[in-house]
């Protein structure tokens, strides 16, 4: 089957189809021609996740995912939250953000922290939402090459790596969005047969 990913994020797209069986097809949004800019505009990232889903569903007509991510830090109260690609302002980059972070935890003692992904599908008329979660810490440096964002900064519970210093698949099996992907498929797997 084909369903539309609502990104053009090539990061996410590629972790996203390691993980898929090869009888669905993804389709990213300029493969469906859109190619303007989906404000995210609500206040959380289970908002952004369904406008962005039903943005294409009624624009375009496509059985659709999309996806919202935010890292939260205990210390910050759970910021940056939904503002996470946002929190060095607007129009920045990964590295940015990246740095502003490190510069807001410098010092700090208490580095808990977790990446938090919700997917909302369009599916048939009926929508569903998938929830991942992946505890971690801040690190006080950058560690590893790969990834993208917060990565090099985000060192998961039970590792001694940070998500940039692993491969595509490693991440995948412990991640926030690899989590919320598997009970995707778990549930295309049980809808579609
Ligand atoms: P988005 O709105 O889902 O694209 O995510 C918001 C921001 O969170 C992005 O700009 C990234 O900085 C960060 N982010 C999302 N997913 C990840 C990830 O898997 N690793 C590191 N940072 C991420």
């Amino acid at each position: 089957m084909d369903l539309v990913f609502a990104t053009n994020n090539k990061n996410k797209v590629k972790e996203i189809k390691v993980l898929l069986p090869p009888s669905i097809k993804i389709l990213t949004l300029s493969e469906i021609g859109c190619e303007e800019e989906i404000e995210e505009t609500e206040n959380t990232i289970e908002g952004n996740a369904k406008l962005k889903a039903n943005y294409i569903t009624e624009k375009y007509g496509y059985d659709c995912f999309a996806d919202d991510t935010g890292l939260e830090v205990d210390a910050l109260n759970g910021a940056p939250g939904v503002y996470s690609a946002r929190y060095a302002g607007e129009n920045v980059t990964y590295e940015d953000n990246v740095q502003k972070m490190l510069q807001e935890m410098k010092g700090k003692t208490d580095r808990k922290s977790q990446f938090r992904t919700t997917i909302a599908l369009n599916l048939n008329g009926e929508q569903y939402l998938f929830e991942g979660v992946c505890r971690g810490e801040i690190t006080t440096e950058k560690y590893g090459n790969d990834g993208f964002g917060y990565d090099p900064i985000f060192k998961p519970v039970g590792f001694k790596q940070t998500f940039a210093e692993m491969d595509l698949n490693e991440k995948g099996k412990i991640s926030h969005r690899g989590l919320a992907v598997q009970k995707l498929i778990h549930f295309l797997k049980e809808n579609l047969k």
